[in-house]
């Protein structure tokens, strides 16, 4: 059918974000991962993740122009400008300083998929000490390492796009082989039970669950880079 996965082909255009990938996986978005405008991701994320086009998502997608010089579309790899969108000490993937901060990355992933242990499910708590544990992590291996309050700002709601969108928008848990098919095959785990969010994930929830995760992390910028900036262009 028109929205079944299916591996890209070396031609086409992946980036460092899963869920975005994942929706170009199920033709949500166009498969060649090229040519996005705004309506474009903002109605593929509505379609496949039932996630309606917020204000956050608006200006998600607006920042994601400026990784190009395309006036009003981009290529999900475009996304990979270091210090517009992408940021270091991410889920899945490497910093930039250490290689390849596009490409799933298992070893980098193994802090996200060992936590929460005991259980099989991720939720609020567990989503908090991975960001500080991959935080930590990165202080030890990348003397450049960015992490103001804006790179904060973005993985906070990185954290709550894979509870929301995996799981539930309202609870903040989110089964864990969901959450790994998601990351690791850039793939809805459809035959796994996954289903669309059947409530609205909108502007109320939403705010709600990174209220949530933002309670309980204990962060505190550090490094040389103090003051949050966003990068421009290419
Ligand atoms: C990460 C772009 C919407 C899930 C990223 C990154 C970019 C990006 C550039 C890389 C940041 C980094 O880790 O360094 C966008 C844009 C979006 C969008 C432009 C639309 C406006 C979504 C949606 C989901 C999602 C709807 C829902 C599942 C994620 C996750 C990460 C991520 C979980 C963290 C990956 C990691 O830390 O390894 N996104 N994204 N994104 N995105 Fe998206
Ligand atoms: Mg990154």
């Amino acid at each position: 059918s028109a929205h079944q996965w299916q591996a890209p082909s070396p031609t086409d255009s992946r980036g460092p974000c899963p869920g975005l990938n994942t929706l170009a996986n199920h033709g949500f978005l166009p498969r060649n991962g090229s040519n996005i405008t705004i309506p474009v991701v903002l109605n593929a994320i509505n379609d496949g993740f039932n996630f309606q086009p917020i204000n956050l998502l608006r200006i998600g997608a607006k920042l994601g122009l400026l990784t190009t010089d395309a006036e009003d579309s981009f290529s999900l790899n475009d996304l990979a400008l270091h210090g517009t969108l992408e940021h270091d000490a991410s889920l899945s993937r490497n910093d930039y300083a250490l290689g390849d901060n596009i490409h799933f990355n298992e070893t980098v992933f193994t802090t996200l998929a060992n936590s929460n242990p005991g259980v099989d499910y991720y939720n609020i708590t567990s989503a908090a000490q991975v960001l500080e544990q991959r935080l930590a992590e990165d202080k030890i291996v990348n003397p450049t390492l960015i992490n103001t309050v804006k790179e904060l700002t973005v993985r906070i709601v990185e954290s709550g796009f894979y509870l929301s969108v995996m799981g539930n928008v309202t609870t903040g848990v989110a089964p864990k082989n969901f959450v790994q098919i998601f990351f690791r095959e850039e793939r809805l785990p459809l035959e796994e039970g996954w289903e669309r969010s059947e409530v609205p994930i909108g502007e109320d929830n939403f705010d709600t669950l990174l209220s949530e995760i933002t309670n309980v992390t204990t962060w505190a910028p550090s490094g040389e880079v103090i003051c949050p900036w966003i990068r421009l262009q290419p």
